[in-house]
């Protein structure tokens, strides 16, 4: 079988890897895929950008591609699968339709109404003067968003009146583009949050491990918001009652409105919750796609084959498959960013001490924002590398992670020191 995952970061590094360990994945192909994608046995990258659907049919007609999985939002909000599956070609991720669940939130808070899915109360504004008002009358903290995708920096979490007023003005005045033609003002929810992302073929939803990611860019959960800078799993916080609960009343739910808005999803449906101390659950956001790092800790405990799994939805078989298999143990998955990052941050700085992490039992390096120059490999964005470790427990996952990143080095390097915190055993 031959595999095209569109994408360039470390969970597409994570994809092709794991695809890669059945003995039917004959070869990967990634659009463009990175340093590690390029360095990956029977895996190949190829000069095509997420959004070269054209460029991406060919390549799939040439090569007999048996399948071709999609890893951002970017393409699959622009409508790549739309465009493939009109030439026949087999594709893992949801129809452009079916990706407003990510790529618009006012969108995703309407489909959680209508299914009665719980989630943080609410108000969609296409103006700042009526959005002000609401936040007025209400209470602080509140949490005010872009509706449209922005790489995760379109939510603002105001402490005070004026710092909510601000973020309104300057949503509207294009801080984040065209996702911000609507603003949602939300009530501010407290607790931990948890990933739970589910496989679906529109008819049937198969959880994931859940997962847990450390959004913030310093130690102790403090500063920016980031695209994650670590992820563990799987989360204690999620019990199997609690997992039950979750399948059926938000994946399930949201599965069943889609299809009666005749939206035949076929991909990852990832909601992330906000889970309180009491176990009640809320959901924050929904995704269209594997989440980035929580599929570097997710998919390293994965016994079925993904390729499997992957068919098996796009196929509408999911209900055939036995129950996913996974190892026992933890993953850990610590990032490693470009110094400056989220801000502004160089790149171009060789990267060291990749090749002495292959040695190291139980312990896979990602490479996410890298490229392969002639001679090394390279930083080339703001999130550079994950290192997983898996062990039999947190403790060991964790201390595989960390021993694994030590010893990489690159100009600038900063990664949180304390990722898994909270699931740390004395
Ligand atoms: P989203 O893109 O909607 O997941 O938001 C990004 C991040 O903002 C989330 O992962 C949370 O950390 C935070 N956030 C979003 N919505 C809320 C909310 N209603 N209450 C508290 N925090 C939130
Ligand atoms: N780690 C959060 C996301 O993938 O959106």
């Amino acid at each position: 079988m031959k595999v095209l995952v569109v994408g360039n970061g470390g969970r597409e590094h994570a994809i092709a890897f794991k695809l890669l360990q059945s003995s039917k994945v004959e070869r990967v192909f990634c659009a463009p895929g990175n340093g590690g994608t390029a360095t990956l046995a029977r895996c190949q990258n190829l000069p095509l950008e997420v959004n070269d659907f054209a460029g991406i049919k060919q390549f799939c007609q040439d090569n007999n591609i048996d399948l071709v999985v999609v890893g951002p939002e970017i393409p699959l909000a622009m409508g790549i699968t739309d465009y493939l599956q009109n030439f026949k070609i087999k594709v893992f991720g949801p129809t452009r339709a079916g990706a407003q669940i990510e790529a618009s939130k006012a969108w995703a808070k309407a489909l959680m109404a209508e299914s009665g899915i719980p989630t943080a109360k609410a108000a969609v504004f296409t103006d700042a003067a009526a959005a002000k008002g609401y936040v007025n009358t209400g209470s602080i903290p509140v949490v005010i968003k872009a509706d449209g995708l922005a790489a995760g920096k379109g939510v603002i979490v105001a402490a005070t009146i004026e710092e909510a007023h601000k973020a309104i003005d300057n949503i509207f005045a294009g801080q984040f583009g065209s996702a911000g033609k609507f603003v949602l003002v939300e009530e501010c929810l407290v607790g931990q949050e948890v990933s739970v992302l589910a496989l679906t073929d529109g008819i049937v939803v198969r959880p994931l491990l859940p997962a847990q990611d450390h959004k913030r860019i310093g130690d102790g959960d403090t500063g920016e918001n980031t695209g994650g800078m670590g992820a563990y799993a799987p989360s204690p916080l999620v019990t199997p009652e609690l997992m039950a609960k979750i399948e059926t009343e938000v994946l399930q739910k949201a599965i069943a409105t889609l299809g009666k808005r005749n939206i035949d999803y076929r991909g990852v449906l990832y909601a992330g919750l906000m889970v309180s101390a009491n176990g009640e659950f809320k959901v924050l956001e929904f995704n269209c796609r594997f989440g980035d790092p929580e599929t570097q800790a997710i998919l390293p405990l994965l016994e079925t084959p993904l390729e499997d799994l992957l068919l098996a939805c796009v196929e509408k078989k999911l209900g055939e498959m036995p129950p996913i298999a996974w190892k026992e143990g933890a993953a850990c998955c610590v990032v490693a960013a470009a110094g400056g990052y989220p801000g502004d941050y160089g790149k171009g700085e060789a990267i060291a001490g990749i090749k002495s992490t292959e040695g190291l039992t139980n312990t896979y390096v990602f490479q996410a924002g890298t490229k392969q120059t002639n001679t090394q490999i390279v930083t080339d964005g703001g999130r550079v590398l994950g290192v997983t470790g898996i062990g039999e427990n947190f403790n060991s996952a964790i201390s595989r992670a960390y021993a694994g990143i030590n010893g990489i080095h690159f100009q600038g390097m900063y990664y949180r020191r304390d990722i898994g915190h909270r699931r740390v055993q004395k």
